[in-house]
C-alpha cells in the first residue's frame, strides 16, 4: 500500500478565501485505487516555501507519491513547476507528456499547464493542474502507470513485461 501527499498550492486556499475542492478531488481518487492520504496541506503560491516542503516530504520519506495541485498556469505567481524542478532529482517528463496530450481531448486549454513531474529519494512528485475537474481528467488518466512506476522505484518489480 502506498502513501500520498496532497499539496494544494494556492494564495486564495492558504488565506482561507476558497475551499480546497482540488485537494478533495484528489484525496477520493486515489483512496479509490488503494493508496492511503498520509498528508494534506495547503500552501501559498511561493517558490522556496513549496520547494522546501517538497524536499522535506520526500526526505523525511512521508509519501511515496506527492501530488500537487495549482500554480501550474501563466500567472506571475504560479511557480510550482519552478519549484518542483529544484527539488527532484530525476524527471519523469512522460507524465506531463500524457497529461497534456489526454487533456487536449477535453479542452485546448489543457496546453497551458507547465506541469513537471520528478523522482526526489523514494518519492514521485507530480503537479497537477488547479481545478477540481482538471484534476479528474488528469489524475485518472496517469494514476494506473505510477501504481508500476512507484514499484519499480521501491524495488517491488523490476519486471514491465505486459500481461495482456
Ligand atoms: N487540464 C485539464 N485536463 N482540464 C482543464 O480544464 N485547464 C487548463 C490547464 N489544464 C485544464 C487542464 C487551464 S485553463 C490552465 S490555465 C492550466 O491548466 C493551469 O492551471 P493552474 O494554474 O490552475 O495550475
Amino acid at each position: 500500500m502506498y502513501s500520498v501527499a496532497v499539496l494544494t498550492i494556492s494564495d486564495k486556499g492558504h488565506a482561507g478565501e476558497r475551499e480546497d475542492r482540488s485537494g478533495r478531488e484528489i484525496r477520493a481518487i486515489v483512496e479509490a485505487f488503494g493508496y492511503v492520504v498520509s498528508h494534506a496541506a495547503i500552501l501559498p503560491d511561493e517558490e522556496a516555501q513549496i520547494t522546501a516542503e517538497l524536499c522535506r516530504l520526500a526526505d523525511q520519506a512521508v509519501a511515496h507519491l506527492i501530488l500537487t495541485t495549482g500554480g501550474t498556469g501563466f500567472s506571475h505567481r504560479d511557480r510550482t513547476p519552478e519549484a518542483t524542478l529544484a527539488a527532484v532529482e530525476r524527471l519523469c517528463p512522460g507524465l506531463p507528456e500524457a497529461m497534456r496530450a489526454f487533456s487536449l481531448s477535453k479542452t485546448p486549454r489543457a496546453m497551458l499547464s507547465r506541469s513537471v513531474a520528478g523522482i526526489r529519494k523514494n518519492s514521485l512528485i507530480v503537479n497537477l493542474p488547479g481545478s477540481p475537474r482538471a484534476v479528474r481528467e488528469c489524475l485518472e488518466y496517469i494514476i494506473e502507470p505510477i501504481g508500476h512506476g512507484l514499484d519499480i522505484l521501491l524495488g517491488k518489480s523490476g519486471d514491465c513485461a505486459r500481461k495482456e
